[in-house]
């Protein structure tokens, strides 16, 4: 914190000093104010303690808990945010937070060389899974004492489960046998049944691994990289965890415009109806370059992954589940990405405003593609990848996380739902 040169407001006189720091800007006061009409709403409205069945207390969380930060943040100042934020300051005050305070006790039952405990690798596809695994066992915010813990991590790796052939039938039982070994050993769950508890999960099948337990998708919190509604995705409860095929091939992307000379790209599997119309639509096209066909990303020259370099807005259709590692690797190499399904919870859209860095399309705009494309200005143009370049970070995972990283932005999004109910 930099030593200001005013007098730093107390704690004890705050809503006096913080009329002072309005001068700081009305984007600020703004964001004061929601808070302060928040905690004002969260005191007038709510009776608490409240009583919940069980007649335990179930304290109601308000952002009351985090004005003492606030506050020694007005006069700070303290890095900017980009307006790629839906509130900037909100952010970086509650993310203050999080890293002072936030606590998750990892389970620590099953065998690691099973399905429980560690990732079955750091790369591919559903390397976001591996890496939280990990990422949590690295951070100041796991807690061995479960007193302490705001939530709970379910320990299962599904992509493990794959990875070892087992049947989807199997899985089921395999979760479910140790979710309930958890309910029975621990009284944890069953104080909320299992509202404080999270389990990660990357891979499609483990949205079909966890039916088993019906709890564990109408309660838990569930980081999952496919939400869509089909797959039961609840947004205000659930985390739709950005899908990143670790290591990236090439470097970031950035800087670069007068590299991106094409105006549209797409290259993948034609396995969802949105990607057969829209290879069918521009197959032929000579400004949109849309591939019928895959293009190995493996093979010697990486022409996948130069041609992000060189495209201005990548196209990102549904697959056979909506999300793929084609939107993280859009905004590694640079490239706008064209967002083009009927429902999709992007990850962290209640933090970032996507619309600053991405172009979101319905899956009808598909025919119009071009024109769409082709009416945004270059003033424009620059304007989106200047913000995408900013998010870079956010879609990227490393080992140790770092501030900011996706690791970080998705115990954001847990810090966000811890407080629903806190034990
Ligand atoms: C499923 O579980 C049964 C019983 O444990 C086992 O015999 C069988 O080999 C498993 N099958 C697969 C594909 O995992
Ligand atoms: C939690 O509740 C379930 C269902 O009532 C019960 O079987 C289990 O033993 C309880 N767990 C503990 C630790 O008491
Ligand atoms: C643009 O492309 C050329 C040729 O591939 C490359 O040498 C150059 O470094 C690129 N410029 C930027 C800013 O990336
Ligand atoms: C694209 O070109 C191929 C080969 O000439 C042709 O068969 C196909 O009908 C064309 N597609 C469109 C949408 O024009």
């Amino acid at each position: 914190m930099s030593a200001a040169s005013s007098k730093p407001p107390q704690l004890s006189n705050w809503p006096l000093s913080w009329s002072v720091c309005s001068l700081q800007g009305s984007l600020l006061t703004l964001a004061v104010l929601v808070l302060i009409s928040f905690v004002h709403l969260s005191l007038s409205s709510l009776r608490f303690p409240l009583q919940n069945s069980g007649g335990t207390r179930v304290k109601l969380i308000s952002v009351i808990d985090d004005v003492s930060v606030s506050t020694a943040h007005l006069e700070g100042g303290g890095e900017d945010l980009p307006d790629v934020f839906h509130l900037p300051e909100i952010f970086r005050l509650n993310y203050e937070a999080m890293e002072k305070n936030f606590k998750v006790y990892i389970y620590p039952d099953g065998d690691p060389n099973t399905f429980y405990q560690t990732p079955r690798k750091l790369t591919g596809k559903y390397a976001s899974e591996g890496y939280f695994f990990q990422n949590i066992r690295e951070s100041k915010f796991r807690t061995e004492d479960p007193q302490e813990a705001d939530l709970f991590f379910i320990p299962i790796s599904c992509h493990k489960m794959r990875g070892k052939g087992t049947s989807y039938e199997n899985m089921t039982i395999i979760v479910q046998n140790y979710v309930e070994s958890l309910i029975a050993k621990y009284p944890y769950w069953n104080r909320t049944l299992g509202v404080d508890h999270f389990f990660v999960t990357c891979h499609d099948v483990g949205v079909r691994a966890t039916e088993g337990v019906p709890f564990l998708v109408k309660n838990a919190i569930r980081a999952v990289c496919s939400p869509s509604y089909n797959v039961g995705f609840i947004p205000h409860k659930d985390i739709a965890l950005p899908q990143v095929l670790q290591p990236f091939a090439l470097p970031a992307g950035g800087n670069d415009v007068e590299n991106r000379t094409g105006l549209g790209f797409w290259a993948g599997h034609r396995n969802s109806k949105i990607r057969v119309i829209l290879a069918r639509v521009w197959e032929n096209d000579t400004e949109l370059y849309i591939l019928n066909n895959r293009i190995n990303r493996a093979i010697g020259n990486l022409e996948y992954q130069k041609r992000f370099y060189r495209s201005k807005f990548c196209i990102c259709p549904g697959g056979s589940q909506v999300n793929s590692a084609r939107i993280a690797d859009s905004i590694h190499y640079g490239c706008i990405p064209v967002i083009l399904s009927d429902y999709y919870d992007l990850p962290f859209n209640d933090i970032l405003d996507w619309k600053k860095f991405a172009v979101v399309l319905k899956e009808t705009d598909v025919y119009q593609l071009k024109q769409i494309l082709k009416d945004i200005s270059d003033d424009q143009f620059l304007q989106l990848h200047y913000n995408l370049v900013k998010v870079q970070k956010h879609f990227q995972w490393n080992t140790p996380p770092i501030k900011y990283d996706a690791f970080h932005m998705v115990m954001y999004e847990l810090w966000l739902r811890h407080r629903v109910v806190k034990y």
